[in-house]
């Protein structure tokens, strides 16, 4: 088994053996070629026909039962170094050779320590050499192409492609269409016959953007409907010129090219599995019954398995007079069952979809009963819990794949961690990050890389886990995932150190094929070149194993006087201005190399040092100023807001009894009850419940404030609040901030009635009688009157485009002032100059976008695709601007959320306009206003700032509630 970040090594099991049985391969199908001829060229009558034909169709078996039992994998004679004299089965002849001069590489070698200051050539599809580079081969790669490429790096870093061990690209494509789900089959839960290539949608918008991520492999799997929901295979990313599905494939199997080319090695197969609760759902199952379906097919191969041995035993024998006893004999076999035949006989790398203690336990038993190693567990929520089971697995502990932060929407992901991907590493478990894409958009793949990192995981196994493990994983890792001579030309170069936030290719290779056009660049801080520095989480690691995934997540509440030190950076609210906004009390402190003082008590700042303040005086510093946090130069910054998500209404997403649950809406859910359609609009305050897991989390991380509307799909949602996530319940001091804030409704082509529908609802409610509009009319009237914002939930321009004329429409007819806001608004950019014209907020819930589905298909994508990204557009053109997300777990994130769109913006707008995207531009767009709002909260960092991606939030001063909190 591949060890913990080990360096790619020359396989090395059965070495001598494979030769063996190669040799016997070799003579076996001579030996049928041989008869072949004499049976086509000898003239009938020197020996029957019946007897030739006997003859080859025993060396036939003779050579299939040579091969059932050799390994998968390249062979002892694999040599990189002969691949680099033939040039890669995937070169394209006329690409360029390209030399990159002067660049930092992470080549993934030395347990992913190694750093080679120096060059590396691209030739034939391959890396041709790295660090130094001999005159002799850049005059011969030159000479022979007719040109060679130079590109000076000027220092910047280099590592392999990024290699996805975990994507449904292609096959659950964007922008998804109703013929585009070709993710699972739903016929059966036992589907080891099919295969995920066969749905391979070659047009997926999604290719251009993971590559533009740095991703150049993925693993495109099934999805996890089926306990066996057919076979995998490993693409590249690139566009080929044959531009078929097969030929994006690497090292394809021979049970999919059907070649007959004997003198290559049996390559690796790919396979998914999934236990627990997708396959549970489908087929209306219980855990039970997805055991028991996997040892009955696992049974069916054996006896096919058998059958083989038992044959292949008496062909080796020569007993043929036995076996062709009642004529010619076949070898046992079965297209439904082959592959699975394949994952007994250790050819096929299993990637298996399992998270709890309980699922795991299951298929280690299995792999144990039928004899099979485990290649990797995919998003094995629990895996960190029981890492001495994983080691009882058939031939060793599997690789695990996991997201950094995408847990707790189902019962089975609810103890997932961010330590996990340490604990797993500190037990010698090798660790791959995964994107699921398009669950989290794989361009992004790296950031879970960086998180694991932010949270523990040693920097060069965070690397390790996104190219060299996921390659080994994969059956790959002698060409793909480490930079080192022969490995296919699949390279990054980025524009800061890999695992610093925003890390961003400028220049992707794939098979030595440059995929941007590489003119697109950020200028970024020169600290971004370093590898950021990490928190210490030691304490909350242990906490989360000895708590089984579910550490008490309330901090200590002081209530008396705290003295905060080594303060560097005060950023906070502005209380007297009438629109909200931030104020800086100090950023750099010259004269305090240490950081400043800040005193508080009863969660309000009573002293803060400075030139007009001196916090050391004896009535400050007295006996009640016992407790001291020192921030060792970190910073006090505004406690952010997030927006998008369900967070309060919702614990477990999937489980309908930890949640609200859905508004009822008119439009798409047909007649609703009278009591119901007569209650006015549903207010999220009244459903709000506290000390979920993701709130309190997100509190810990800095975002204080949740500002949420009701659940739901349809184009009715209801009245927003806006409350504090660190409070314990709904009577608390400064629990409900607004009770209700703005009046949201939800245009989009996705609903059950028509766009022009959901306008024509719209209009009556803003035009019409309120009366005759019933209770809901009434609340629209604080929208009608410009006293709630009317924030709308819109992706498209062309409806947004609609919506502006209706403002325009109702400001003209009645004179009064529409507050209108567009949430999701992943096309406004293309609007931006008309929607500040109207006067419009915009919260963009994905800052980084994707064209999941039609309606929002033309995003701009940011650097290095495109110059700008959708936040700068809009505030270049005067928009407010604030972002928010769609996933609550996500919103944990905020501060790296604003962080990188301040790095996108390339130093067009300051820290503190940043913030503001978070936090009082939200305010403004959802109506939270000033005078209820009076003390917001503020978060202390400890280490570094709000944005830095190497501080660590270690409490909240709340003026509300009337204490300091600490983690
Ligand atoms: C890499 O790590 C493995 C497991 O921790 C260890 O056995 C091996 O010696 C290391 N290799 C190098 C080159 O450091
Ligand atoms: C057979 O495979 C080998 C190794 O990949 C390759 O060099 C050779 O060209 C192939 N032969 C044919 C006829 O495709
Ligand atoms: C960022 O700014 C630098 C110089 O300030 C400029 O060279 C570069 O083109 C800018 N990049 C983008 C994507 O705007
Ligand atoms: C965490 O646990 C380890 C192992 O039990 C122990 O050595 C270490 O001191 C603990 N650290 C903290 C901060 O609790």
């Amino acid at each position: 088994m591949p060890k913990n970040g080990a360096p790619i090594a020359r396989p090395d099991d059965g070495g001598s053996r494979r030769g063996k049985i190669w040799r016997r391969i070799f003579l076996f199908s001579l030996c049928a070629a041989v008869a072949q001829l004499v049976y086509t060229i000898l003239p009938v009558g020197i020996t029957s026909r019946r007897e030739i034909r006997l003859n080859t169709q025993r060396a036939e078996l003779l050579a299939k039962c040579a091969s059932i039992h050799t390994p998968a994998g390249p062979p002892e004679s694999y040599s990189t170094s002969s691949r680099v004299s033939s040039g890669s089965d995937r070169w394209v002849p006329g690409t360029p050779p390209t030399l990159l001069r002067n660049a930092k590489i992470w080549t993934g070698a030395r347990n992913g320590t190694e750093i080679v200051y120096g060059d590396i050539l691209l030739d034939k599809g391959l890396i041709v050499a790295v660090g130094y580079i001999p005159p002799s081969l850049l005059s011969a790669a030159s000479e022979r192409a007719g040109e060679l490429i130079v590109q000076n790096l000027g220092g910047k870093w280099i590592t392999p492609g990024i290699v996805d061990l975990h994507s449904h690209l292609g096959v659950s494509s964007a922008p998804g269409l109703s013929g585009s789900s070709d993710g699972n089959s739903r016929k059966n839960p036992i589907l080891p016959w099919l295969r995920s290539i066969d749905g391979l949608n070659t047009h997926d918008a999604a290719y251009e953007l993971a590559i533009a991520g740095g991703v150049t492999t993925a693993q495109v799997l099934p999805g996890s409907a089926n306990n066996i929901g057919g076979q995998s295979f490993v693409i590249k990313l690139r566009s080929t010129a044959e531009r078929s599905a097969t030929s994006k494939v690497i090292e394809p199997p021979l049970s999919l090219t059907h070649s007959s080319n004997t003198t290559e090695y049996i390559r690796w197969r790919h396979m998914k599995h999934a236990c627990g609760e997708n396959p549970d759902r489908l087929y209306s199952q219980t855990r039970m019954d997805g055991q028991w379906n996997f040892r009955n097919a696992y049974n069916e191969a054996r006896k096919i398995r058998d059958a083989q041995d038992a044959f292949c035993s008496k062909v080796d024998a020569g007993a043929w007079e036995v076996l062709e006893a009642d004529g010619p004999v076949e070898f046992p076999d079965d297209l439904q069952w082959e592959s699975l035949v394949d994952v007994l006989r250790g050819r096929v790398k299993l990637s298996i979809h399992c998270y709890e203690a309980v699922d795991l336990d299951g298929i280690v038993r299995l792999s144990n009963e039928f004899q099979f190693p485990v290649a990797s567990f995919h998003h094995a929520g629990e895996t960190y819990l029981v890492p001495d089971l994983l080691k009882k697995t058939w031939g060793g502990a599997p690789s695990i794949a996991l997201f950094a932060n995408n847990f707790r929407k189902k019962r089975e992901a609810y103890r997932g961690s961010e330590f996990a991907p340490r604990v797993l590493a500190e037990d010698g478990i090798p660790v791959v990050m995964k994107s699921d894409h398009p669950v989290l958009n794989s361009r992004y793949l790296l950031y879970e890389a960086q998180q694991a990192h932010y949270f523990g995981l040693n920097p060069a196994l965070a690397l390790a886990s996104v190219t060299s493990v996921p390659a080994r994983a994969a059956g790959l890792g002698h060409r793909v995932g480490t930079i080192a001579e022969g490995y296919d030309a699949d390279i990054v170069v980025w524009d800061s150190h890999p695992l610093a936030l925003g890390a961003t290719p400028i220049q992707v290779y794939i098979d030595g094929i440059a995929q941007l056009k590489g003119t697109i660049s950020l200028s970024k801080p020169a600290e971004f070149q370093d590898l950021p520095a990490t928190p210490d989480w030691d304490k909350e690691k242990n906490s989360t194993v000895e708590w089984e995934g579910l550490p008490p997540l309330t901090g200590d509440k002081l209530s008396g006087r705290v003295r905060i030190t080594g303060v560097k950076a005060l950023v906070g609210f502005d209380n007297l201005s009438d629109e909200p906004r931030l104020e800086t009390a100090f950023d750099v402190s010259v004269n305090y190399p240490d950081g400043r003082t800040v005193i508080v008590e009863q969660g309000q700042i009573i002293c803060t040092e400075g030139p007009a303040e001196d916090c050391s005086d004896a009535s400050l510093t007295g006996a009640q100023d016992a407790i001291v946090i020192d921030l060792d130069g970190g910073a006090i910054g505004p406690g952010l807001t997030t927006y998008g998500s369900p967070l309060g209404l919702v614990e477990i997403r999937l489980e309908p009894s930890t949640n609200d649950g859905p508004v009822l809406d008119p439009l798409n859910d047909g007649d609703l009850p009278a009591l119901i359609a007569d209650t006015g609009l549903i207010r999220a305050v009244d459903g709000l419940a506290f000390e979920g897991r993701g709130a309190l989390l997100a509190y810990r991380s800095g975002v204080t404030t949740a500002i949420t509307a009701p659940t739901g799909s349809g184009f009715l949602r209801g009245v927003s609040t806006a409350f504090r996530l660190g409070a314990p319940h709904a009577l608390s001091r400064g629990a409900i901030i607004q009770q209700e804030t703005a009046v949201h409704f939800s245009l989009s082509f996705s609903q059950k009635v028509s766009v022009s529908t959901q306008v024509a609802t719209l209009r009556a409610l803003l035009f019409g009688d309120a009366e005759e509009s019933g209770q809901i009319g009434a609340t629209v009237m604080k929208v009608r009157e410009g006293k709630a914002p009317l924030v709308i939930s819109v992706e498209n321009a062309d409806i947004i485009a609609t919506l502006l004329e209706l403002k325009a429409d109702y400001e003209k007819s009645t004179g009064n002032t529409l507050k209108l806001t567009f949430s999701g608004a992943s096309e406004a950019h293309l609007l931006a100059q008309e929607i500040a014209d109207a006067g419009v907020s915009v919260i963009l819930t994905s800052p980084r976008p994707y064209p999941g589905n039609w309606e929002k298909r033309r995003i701009l994508p940011g650097p290095p695709l495109s110059q700008e990204s959708a936040v700068t557009v809009l505030l270049k053109a005067g928009v407010n601007v604030a972002i928010g997300v769609t996933d609550e777990s996500a919103a944990r994130n905020t501060r790296f959320d604003i962080a990188w769109v301040a790095l996108e913006a390339n130093g067009t707008i300051s820290k503190s306009e940043a913030l503001a995207l978070a936090s009082t531009n939200l305010h403004k767009a959802l109506g939270l206003e000033r005078s209820r709002f009076l003390i917001p909260d503020l978060v202390l960092y400890r280490g570094g700032n709000v944005l830095d991606f190497h501080s660590k939030p270690v409490g909240v001063i709340s003026a509300a509630a009337r204490v300091v909190e600490t983690f």
